[in-house]
């Protein structure tokens, strides 16, 4: 027997101020589209906003339902956008922000685990990973240098071989 372990860091910075240029616009774009979501159940609204290698910008809300599973979260809205409009281009960089309407929004959430499954391939199919920004509308911000850092031990398309 032996044991393994997994750990990775992360960047915290007291408020967007703190951040390089190009991320503070990142953060301000996906708070802005906050305002897209189609959230009237949760009133919680996400907006994530993306830069591609090609320099493009994608955006994604979450798509409520009143079906509640047929809802589907901002981060895989922007990257089916992105899988679409810009075919194997990799995602550099994505900001995800949230204006909880019915509460407080400021700390950062971090994406769901269907999201994070989601990311984790577009990362292997694109062959590049993908920076997250995580935020509120004010407060903390994180940045992970790799999205996949937050699903250990994941499954993927290689298993299937
Ligand atoms: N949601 C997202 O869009 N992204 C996340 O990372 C977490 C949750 C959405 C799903 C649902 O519409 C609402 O937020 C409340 O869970």
């Amino acid at each position: 027997m032996q044991k393994e372990e997994y750990r990775f860091g992360f960047d915290v910075y007291s408020s967007s101020n703190e951040l390089l240029p190009e991320d503070a616009v990142l953060v301000e774009a996906a708070r802005k589209v906050t305002e897209k979501a189609y959230a009237p159940y949760s009133q919680f609204q996400v907006g994530a906003v993306a830069k591609l290698n090609n320099g493009e910008t994608i955006s994604g809300t979450n798509q409520e339902n009143a079906s509640y599973p047929v809802g589907i979260c901002a981060e895989r809205v922007l990257l089916a956008s992105a899988s679409m409009l810009h075919t194997d281009v990799p995602v550099h960089t994505m900001a995800i922000a949230y204006h909880n309407l019915n509460g407080e929004s400021g700390h950062p959430v971090s994406p769901c685990g269907m999201c994070r499954q989601y990311i984790a391939e577009y990362e292997t199919r694109t062959n590049q990973p993908i920076r997250l920004i995580l935020t509120g509308m004010e407060g903390k911000v994180y940045v992970i240098e790799k999205a996949s850092q937050l699903l250990p031990l994941s499954f993927g398309s290689a298993d299937l071989k």
